[in-house]
């Protein structure tokens, strides 16, 4: 499938909501702080931090809280998704994952503190060859 095409200013305000949910995350332990936002088909957006806790495995990343709040909104059909992190970080193996079943060609902007776009790949770069619902028929 084709990369999904977002316009500059839907970039930019995608980054945007990413930068200012990332606040909100709460990781006493890491201190690394995530902001997510997740631009779905429908217009919307939905933004997500990780949230740590003191047993340290029941930590959900920022993107995940993003993708788990859209789709619990009745949301399947996503456009593209930003990230924000103190260095450009990438999403983990599980959140690429998770942004995978629900489509290959979402575009996932990575960008840094000050908004600055790091990388632009799709789920599909990110994690080829993917287990899929496909599979599970
Ligand atoms: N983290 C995310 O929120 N997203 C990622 O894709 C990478 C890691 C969080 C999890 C943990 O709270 C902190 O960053 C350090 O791993």
């Amino acid at each position: 499938m084709d990369k999904r095409t977002i316009g500059e200013a839907q970039k930019q305000a995608l980054v945007a909501r990413a930068r200012e949910a990332r606040q909100w995350a709460y990781a006493p332990y890491s201190r690394y702080a995530v902001g997510a936002a997740l631009l779905s088909a429908s217009g919307k957006i939905y933004d997500g931090v990780n949230i740590e806790n003191a047993a340290y495995p029941v930590t959900i990343c920022a993107e995940r809280t993003a993708i788990f709040k859209a789709v619990s909104e009745g949301e399947r059909d996503f456009e593209a998704m930003a990230v924000v992190t103190a260095n450009g970080g990438a999403p983990c193996g599980m959140c690429r994952q998770a942004l995978s079943e629900f489509g290959q060609d979402t575009l996932v902007i990575i960008a840094g503190p000050e908004g600055d776009i790091h990388r632009e790949v799709t789920v599909a770069e990110l994690l080829p060859g993917a287990f899929g619902p496909e599979h599970m028929k």
